[in-house]
């Protein structure tokens, strides 16, 4: 059975005066509950601060994308190395957001989850469909495309995070139905268990798109939800702490 994991996606939000966020959310979910992790992914500028505020609860920090090379010629990017460094242990690679902003393929979603692996931190590797697919009733056929496209060669099960986030319901409010989470998490384990046979029963594999307090109940009831990937609802610990507290 795999763990459930409770993660925050902060995007572009937080200058330093939001750490206290941190401290708040690092106190609330310490201890650890048995088998549920938390996270809270962070903007490059404030990973350290993040991390040493972090460092003395169950609270783990990660970052929100990382350059597939360990070091080089790419000004403004950072690496996998880089965020481990500054005390990352996960990392979002192939958010919808940075596909659209920045042409990340999958191809290149699966390079970044390589060399989050090389730097010995764990991939998010995040996938869904819009509305125009859900619509057309492709989405499971363009989701499961998207997944097998976007796991690095070589790994194990045990190293990696899958997040389905459809499109259509990152911070809009409309979150996608039970039934429909259901459907495409059933049909993301068999994807996976194609790849890794047994051992994807260890895979978490998270919603996204518009979770908070009062939806996440039954969301994380759901067979094959392992936790959820949270944006609005993960920058002020009141929410955050809803939500893990339902997990
Ligand atoms: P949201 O974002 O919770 O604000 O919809 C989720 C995400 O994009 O990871």
């Amino acid at each position: 059975m795999a763990r459930t994991l409770i993660a925050g996606n902060w995007k572009m939000n937080g200058l330093r005066a939001s750490l206290v966020e941190i401290t708040a959310i690092a106190g609330g979910v310490t201890p650890a509950k048995e088998n549920v992790e938390a996270l809270i992914c962070v903007p490059a500028t404030l990973l350290m601060q993040a991390a040493d505020q972090a460092r003395e609860s169950a609270l783990n920090i990660g970052g929100e994308t990382c350059h597939t090379n360990e070091k080089g010629a790419h000004t403004g990017d950072v690496s996998a190395e880089m965020l481990a460094d500054a005390g990352a242990s996960y990392v979002i690679v192939g958010h919808s957001e940075r596909r659209a902003d920045h042409d990340e393929t999958s191809e290149i979603v699966a390079s970044q989850a390589a060399a989050a692996l090389r730097a010995g931190i764990t991939p998010i590797i995040c996938v869904g469909e819009t509305a125009a697919e859900r619509d057309s009733g492709k989405a499971i056929e363009v989701v499961t495309g998207m997944l097998r496209d976007s796991l690095p060669e070589g790994a194990s099960a045990e190293s990696v995070v899958i997040a389905y986030e459809p499109v259509w319901a990152i911070g809009t409010g409309n979150v996608a139905t039970v039934e429909a989470v259901d459907e495409m998490h059933n049909a993301l384990r068999s994807c996976l268990a194609d790849v890794y046979g047994a051992a994807a029963d260890l895979i978490p594999i998270l919603y996204g798109g518009s979770m908070k307090p009062d939806n996440a109940g039954d969301l994380l009831a759901v067979k094959n939800v392992n936790g959820g990937l949270i944006g609005g609802a993960s920058l002020k610990a009141t929410d955050f702490l809803a939500i893990y507290a339902k997990a």
